[in-house]
């Protein structure tokens, strides 16, 4: 096993109170494995695959739970190790919109090659061949390596963002919501080429994040649904898609799948209400306000079990 997140907690601990936005996560990845992550906005996915580096910037906090790469737990390193000899060369984490958060001033060579020397002793030259090799696989053209982010289209400035986190070779690559700011052509080609460099072993495994399940279809050989910061269900994608067992996969699904009707982003359009407030402590199920099928029953905790194989907090949505 490659990751192993056990009974994750992490919180923003505001003067106002605080926001349990990653709440008992427990998972893991394989080597080999692509594994998504769907939910709908603010449920925790981003704050998720932050807390996996295990850096916890105030005011976000680590309340609990483990991280574990190869085998080792992240508990033991400090930031500095962790910066030095996991983030971007074992695991290597794309935020979300970081696109957007290219440096302006600099050139893409520039970007590569300060990556490069904050982890390895080698030659400029071998720094642009490296980088040059790279933008080549996902289909840039060397001349991007002179440029400016203003001067790069949104999908080329996503492929260039994705070129540059994988320069160093990482195990693990977490993509947060690599297309949701792309329009449909290009989400299409960023998927594509983040596929080739899976199949080309740039990295062995990936997590996918995505509000829109559709996305991880064709990608995630596994998907994790969240909502309102805990895991409800975790799956084999097939299985997910033909027979979801929690009812908010269900819903999630439904919303995928209603005919002649695109997926408003960031809305879930079969699916009336909001999730709870974050900073509520529901002990209870977290999908009790919005789920048809609820009565007095769901009005107790519901633990993530095993099924079949797969991890779920309630089985509902199986016969509706
Ligand atoms: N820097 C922050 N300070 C306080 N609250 C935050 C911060 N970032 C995110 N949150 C809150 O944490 C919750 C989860 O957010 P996030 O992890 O970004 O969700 P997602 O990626 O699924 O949209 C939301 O309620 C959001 O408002
Ligand atoms: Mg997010």
């Amino acid at each position: 096993m490659m990751l192993e997140v056990k009974d994750l907690s992490a919180s923003y601990v505001l003067p106002e109170g605080e926001i349990r936005a990653v709440d008992d996560v427990s998972f893991s990845v394989d080597e080999g494995e692509i594994l998504g992550i769907a939910g709908e906005s603010g449920c925790g996915k981003s704050t998720l695959a932050f807390s996996i580096s295990f850096l916890f910037p105030p005011p976000l906090r680590h309340v609990g739970g483990s991280v574990l790469f190869n085998g080792k737990d992240l508990k033991n390193f400090n930031d500095r190790e962790l910066r030095k000899e996991i983030l971007g060369t074992k695991i290597s984490y794309v935020p979300q919109s970081s696109m957007n958060s290219l440096n302006p001033t600099r050139r893409v060579k520039d970007i590569a090659f300060d990556i490069f020397r904050a982890h390895m002793d080698i030659s400029e030259k071998e720094m642009y061949e490296r980088a040059k090799e790279r933008l080549d696989l996902l289909s840039l053209p060397e001349s991007v390596l002179n440029m400016y982010s203003v001067e790069l289209s949104g999908g080329m400035k996503q492929r260039v963002v994705i070129a540059l986190s994988t320069l160093l070779g990482p195990e693990l690559l977490i993509a947060d919501e690599p297309t949701s700011a792309l329009d449909v052509s290009s989400q299409r080609i960023v998927l594509k080429e983040l596929k080739k460099l899976f199949k080309d072993g740039v990295f062995k495994s990936m997590i996918i994040i995505s509000h829109e399940l559709i996305i991880l279809k064709h990608l995630a050989h596994r998907i994790a649904i969240m909502y309102a910061g805990e895991l409800v269900e975790v799956g084999e994608t097939e299985r997910i898609f033909k027979e979801p067992l929690h009812p908010y996969t269900k819903a999630l699904i439904g919303s995928v799948l209603e005919p002649g009707k695109r997926v408003e982003r960031e809305k879930i359009p079969s699916l009336p209400g909001a999730p709870p407030d974050l900073r509520e402590k529901i002990t209870w199920c977290r999908f009790y306000d919005r789920c048809p099928f609820a009565d007095e029953k769901c009005k107790r905790k519901q633990e993530l079990v095993e099924r079949d194989g797969r991890l779920v907090r309630c089985e509902r949505g199986k016969d509706i």
